[in-house]
């Protein structure tokens, strides 16, 4: 166990000390005499008179004829745990603050514990420093700082890769406002756990938003937000996060399509539009996409959640580049807000020339759009440059070749074609994803890359084509 007892010491004891005349009184309740020891000597270090009582029914007894100031117990413990000592001390004398200290494979413990009135949560293992934050907060000492929904980020389970050194402390929310730490940065996150999680039920883990900007590699223009920009009020954006909701839910979502798969890469997508909405340039860009044409912000928030659905399937699992398909997928079509709406609401097979070879140029008013962002990723820009080039080296707007055009542009290009026909617009009336991806087969498939073709129809569940099979593409 890594216990850094003296880690940060002397500024914790600077900021956090009781400077009170009287010793106030703990009673730190653990079967383990190691760790009881180890809570005491802290606890002594700062003054405080300590107790110790070895499972939850002694601390019972004790507590009926001698009052404290905290509580610190351990929840596994023999006779009478945690969770049910708390609900006594909260039922008898509710001001008692309990912190309880917590083992990782103790998460549905820690939900409980958190309705039966405990405090604070020290995860195992735990430094000084931890527990004397958690004693200052229940007195009041220090600010809490991790309180409100907005600081953190949502991230599936499945998202976390295990065996893998964990660079970022990870979250369980227990209530809007409680989140409590169950992984430390620099922690080995490994399959058991990942796995134990998944068995509790826990679908989602929690970041703190810093640390998810990291994790995806994206970093908002904070200067031009605070000092030039205009501000985004939480209300604006609030409404922009559940119209994407609502959109990827009820219009994206197709039969056919698994379920959780789904789900992992919308709840990608929905984190990622509450992220940029936070940046006044690309919360301006969203906010056009999503009043330009009636079908242009589902269009795009289509081909960003399959985008990313496509990414996991063929193991695309590094959150960044995750994030650059899903932004990719996103602002593919950015150019389409310089299109007249007019021409847009008309049936393709109704344009003139004149107004073909105007659409053809989206790509490249889209570059324009985005080129002023500074934190928009090279691959972001190349995807919404090369998403209508063609493997066969006939698309447009440059016809460059199969070689030149940039992976995430071949995937988007697929999934762009596949959300043409299951959200419908203009030109569809919206089909089953079986029906779409016939209708593709039937059309010119050697434009797109097979890989990715073969990707989507494994996520669809649709029988591969004869023609997929007998070019052996597959
Ligand atoms: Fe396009
Ligand atoms: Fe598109």
């Amino acid at each position: 166990m890594t216990i850094g007892i003296f880690r940060s010491l002397d500024k914790i004891m600077t900021d956090h000390m009781d400077t009170s005349p009287e010793h106030k009184r703990v009673l730190v309740v653990d079967d383990d005499d190691e760790l009881s020891s180890l809570v005491a000597e802290i606890m002594r270090s700062q003054n405080w008179e300590v107790t110790t009582a070895q499972n939850g029914r002694i601390a019972q007894q004790i507590l009926k004829t001698t009052s404290f100031d905290l509580v610190i117990s351990d929840i596994q413990m023999p006779e009478m745990n945690g969770i049910e000592l708390t609900r006594l001390i909260k039922k008898g004398n509710k001001k008692t603050p309990v912190i309880l200290i917590t083992a990782f494979h103790e998460l549905l413990e820690t939900h409980e514990a958190h309705s039966a009135g405990a405090d604070e949560f020290v995860p195992k293992p735990f430094s000084s420093e931890d527990i004397l934050l958690a004693v200052a907060r229940c007195q009041g000492k220090a600010a809490e700082k991790e309180t409100k929904e907005s600081d953190y980020c949502r991230v599936a389970i499945h998202d976390f890769v295990s065996g893998r050194q964990i660079n970022y402390s990870i979250y369980l929310r227990l209530s809007a406002e409680k989140f409590v730490k169950i992984a430390h940065r620099g922690e080995d996150l490994s399959t058991e756990r990942i796995q134990l999680y998944k068995t509790k039920g826990v679908k989602h883990l929690y970041l703190h938003l810093d640390d998810f900007r990291r994790y995806v590699g994206f970093q908002i223009n904070v200067l031009k937000m605070t000092k030039d920009g205009p501000t985004i009020t939480e209300e604006e954006k609030r409404e922009l996060v559940t119209r994407t909701h609502e959109l990827v839910q009820e219009q994206i979502r197709r039969e056919g399509i698994d379920p959780n798969n789904f789900d992992s890469a919308s709840e990608f997508v929905e984190t990622m539009i509450s992220l940029i909405a936070d940046d006044a340039d690309l919360y301006d860009i969203l906010k056009s996409l999503n009043s330009h044409t009636d079908y242009l912000y589902a269009h795009s928030l289509g081909v960003s959640v399959y985008g990313v659905l496509i990414a996991q399937n063929v193991g695309w699992h590094l959150p960044t580049n995750k994030f650059k398909v899903a932004l990719g997928g996103l602002l593919h079509d950015v150019g389409h807000r310089e299109i007249d709406v007019d021409l847009l609401s008309k049936p393709r097979r109704n344009w003139s020339l004149d107004e073909l070879n105007k659409y053809e140029q989206h790509p490249l008013r889209g570059i324009d759009i985005v080129k002023q962002l500074p934190n928009i990723a090279s691959d972001v820009s190349q995807i919404i440059k090369e998403h209508h080039e063609s493997c066969t080296g006939k698309g447009y707007p440059n016809s460059i070749r199969r070689s030149m055009i940039h992976p995430m542009a071949k995937l988007i290009a697929v999934v762009d074609e596949f959300c043409e026909l299951v959200i419908s617009n203009p030109d569809s009336p919206g089909m089953s994803p079986k029906e779409a991806i016939e209708r593709m087969f039937s059309l010119d498939t050697e434009k797109f890359d097979a890989h990715f073709l073969e990707a989507l129809i494994k996520v669809c569940k649709v029988p591969i084509p004869e023609k997929l099979r007998s070019t052996r593409m597959v």
